[in-house]
């Protein structure tokens, strides 16, 4: 499995922690940027290329971090096929991929500790679908994208 990582300058402080969760569960990761937390860049950037590598399967799954987490998971959650998850509680991490499959995990710089950006990087990557009756759920998400993208 490989992850993507994409964040701003305000999700780059837990970077190395998302790192640290991906190579420790055992997967590769590629690291779409940005490089330090000096530079203000702006978050739909690394939204775009992270969510166009899940899409094109050069990566499995993603993680983007933000200042908030909000606004780069608004902006994944613009194409078609990503379901970005916002989480803040490792609860939420736990049913973004259990319940609702999501791809990408988008995380606050300013709103999570580096412990816990790594305990929800880990949930993430262990939690499995259960399928059932939240595929049905899902097949009528795609269903909204198809209607909308006509
Ligand atoms: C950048 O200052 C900040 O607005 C961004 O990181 C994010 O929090 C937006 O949702």
């Amino acid at each position: 499995m490989k992850i993507g990582v994409g964040c701003d300058h305000g999700g780059f402080v837990l970077k190395n922690s998302v790192i640290k969760a991906i190579k420790e569960s055992g997967y590769e990761y590629v690291d779409y940027g940005t490089f330090d937390a000096e530079k203000s860049v702006d978050y739909p950037d690394y939204a775009s290329l992270v969510a166009k590598a899940v899409l094109n399967k050069d990566v499995d799954m993603g993680v983007l971090i933000c200042g908030t987490g909000i606004g780069i998971s608004i902006a994944a959650n613009k194409y078609v096929g990503i379901r970005c998850a916002h989480v803040t509680d490792s609860f939420s991490a736990q049913m973004s991929r259990e319940h609702n499959n999501a791809n990408i995990l988008a995380l606050g710089g300013r709103i999570s500790s580096e412990e816990d950006a790594y305990n929800f990087t880990k949930i993430f990557l262990q939690t499995k679908f259960a399928g059932g009756r939240h595929q049905r759920r899902l097949d009528k998400i795609s269903e909204i994208e198809r209607e909308q993208c006509k």
